[in-house]
C-alpha cells in the first residue's frame, strides 16, 4: 500500500496542504486537529457519499476530541443552486456555526463548490476543509478555491474565490465511486496532460485503463500529478486573470452541452468536459493551429477508456449549433462580447485566445454533432 503525498498550493497567508493518499479519512482528526480554530467542525455530504463514508470520517474526528454536527444534501448537479445554499446556510446557522467553527466537505464537486461557497458567506466567512470523494473532485474541483452554485443563466455563474484550509483525498473512497463517475474524473485527469505536460499524456495512455479498473497507486499518480499541476497554475493565478483559464480546457464546449442536456444524468460534468476537449481539438485543427494526428490520439485514449466522443450515444436533447452558440454566449469567459477559449496548437501545447471566427465555430459544431 502506498503512503500519504502532500502537495503544497503557495498563495501566501492562504497556502495550505493537499494530503493524497489510502485511509486518509481513518486519520482525518489528527491531520485537522492542528488546523481547528475550536475543535468543532459541520460535515456537508450527500446523501450517497453519506452512508458510504460519513461514519469513517466522524469516528476519527471524535478519536482527536473533534465536536461534530452533519448536514446532508441531496446528490447531483441539481443541488448547486440556490434553494440548496439557503437550506445549508440556515441549517449551519441553525446548528450554531460560529465563526471559528471549521466546515468539512465530505463528496464530490457539488458538495464541495456548495459547501465552500456557504463557508464564504456564512458569519461573512467561516474555515473549510475539503474531503473529495471522486476522482474529479481529487483532481479538480477540491483545489483552487473556485465556489459556487448554477443559475439558470449557466453553470457556475454564482460563486467566490475561497480557499480551503486543506484537502484530504482519501484514494480509498474512490473504490465506492461508480464507474461512469470515475471516467467522467478521468477526463479533468487527462486534460492536465494536455493542457502542458506531454509526458503525463503519454503516461496516461500506458496506464489509464488499469487506473481506470481500480489500481490505488495509480489512482494516486494520478491524483499527485494532477493536484501538482492545478496548485501550481493557481499560486501564478489564483483569481483567473491569465493562465488559471487554460484549466477551462473543453470547458466553454462542455458548460453549453450540460445546460442544453439539463444538469442531469443523461450527460455528466466530467463527460460533457470530454467531448467539450474534443470539440476543442476539432477547432483547433480546423484553424490550423493543431495537427489532425493529435486530436485523433485524444479521441483514441477517450475511447480506450470508454469516455464519450461524439454525442451520438447521448439521448434526449435535440442538439443544434445554434442553441449551443446561444449558451456560449453566457459563459463567464465572455469579455466585450467575444468569448475567449482555451484552444491547442497540439498535446501538451493549449493557449487562449478570442480571436475565433463565429463561422468556423458554428462549423466545427455542425461537424461534431453530425459524427
Ligand atoms: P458529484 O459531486 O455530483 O459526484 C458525482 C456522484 O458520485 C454523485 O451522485 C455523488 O453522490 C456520488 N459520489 C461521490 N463520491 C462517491 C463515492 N466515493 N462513492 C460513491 N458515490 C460517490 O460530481 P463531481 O463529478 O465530483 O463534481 C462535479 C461538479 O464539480 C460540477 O458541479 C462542476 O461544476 C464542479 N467543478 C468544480 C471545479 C472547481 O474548481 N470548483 C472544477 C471542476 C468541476
Ligand atoms: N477547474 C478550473 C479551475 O479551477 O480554474
Amino acid at each position: 500500500m502506498s503512503t500519504m503525498d502532500r502537495v503544497r498550493v503557495e498563495l501566501e497567508e492562504r497556502s495550505y496542504d493537499i494530503l493524497a493518499g489510502p485511509e486518509l479519512l481513518q486519520q482525518a482528526g489528527q491531520h485537522l486537529a492542528p488546523l481547528l480554530k475550536q475543535p468543532r467542525v459541520m460535515i456537508v455530504s450527500d446523501d450517497n457519499v453519506a452512508p458510504l463514508h460519513l461514519a469513517t470520517l466522524e469516528e476519527s474526528l471524535s478519536k482527536a476530541a473533534i465536536t461534530h454536527s452533519h448536514t446532508i444534501l441531496p446528490h447531483g448537479e441539481r443541488t448547486k443552486d440556490f434553494a440548496h445554499l439557503e437550506r445549508l446556510v440556515e441549517q449551519l446557522l441553525e446548528d450554531k456555526v460560529e465563526r471559528t467553527t471549521t466546515l468539512i466537505a465530505l463528496g464530490g464537486g457539488v458538495i464541495g463548490d456548495i459547501t465552500g461557497f456557504a463557508a464564504s458567506v456564512v458569519l461573512r466567512g467561516v474555515d473549510f476543509v475539503q474531503a473529495p470523494t471522486t476522482l474529479l473532485s481529487q483532481v479538480d474541483s477540491s483545489v483552487g478555491g473556485k465556489t459556487g452554485i448554477n443559475s439558470p443563466h449557466g453553470k457556475n455563474l454564482i460563486g467566490s474565490f475561497y480557499q480551503p484550509r486543506m484537502v484530504l483525498a482519501d484514494i480509498n473512497t474512490l473504490d465506492t465511486l461508480p464507474q461512469r463517475e470515475l471516467l467522467a474524473g478521468y477526463a479533468e485527469t487527462v486534460k492536465y496532460g494536455l493542457i502542458n505536460d506531454p509526458d503525463f499524456f503519454s503516461w496516461l495512455e500506458e496506464n489509464g485503463a488499469v487506473l481506470c479498473a481500480g489500481d490505488p497507486a495509480l489512482r494516486q499518480q494520478a491524483v499527485v500529478t494532477s493536484c501538482r499541476a492545478k496548485a501550481a497554475i493557481v499560486a501564478a493565478d489564483e483569481k483567473e486573470s491569465g493562465p488559471r483559464a487554460l484549466l477551462n480546457l473543453g470547458h466553454t464546449f462542455a458548460h453549453a452541452l450540460e445546460a442544453e442536456a439539463g444538469y442531469g444524468d443523461t450527460l455528466i460534468h466530467g463527460e460533457a468536459v470530454a467531448l467539450g476537449i474534443q470539440f476543442a481539438f476539432d477547432l483547433s485543427v480546423r484553424l490550423k493551429h493543431c495537427p489532425q494526428e493529435d486530436s485523433e490520439r485524444v479521441a483514441h485514449h477517450f475511447e480506450a477508456v470508454g469516455l464519450p466522443t461524439n454525442l451520438s450515444h447521448i439521448a434526449g436533447p435535440h442538439w443544434t449549433p445554434q442553441t449551443l452558440l446561444a449558451h456560449m454566449a453566457h459563459d463567464k469567459k465572455v469579455h466585450e462580447g467575444k468569448i475567449t477559449f482555451v484552444l491547442t496548437r497540439g498535446i501538451g501545447q493549449a493557449f487562449l485566445t478570442a480571436e475565433v471566427d463565429m463561422k468556423e465555430l458554428e462549423s466545427t459544431l455542425s461537424d461534431a454533432l453530425s459524427r
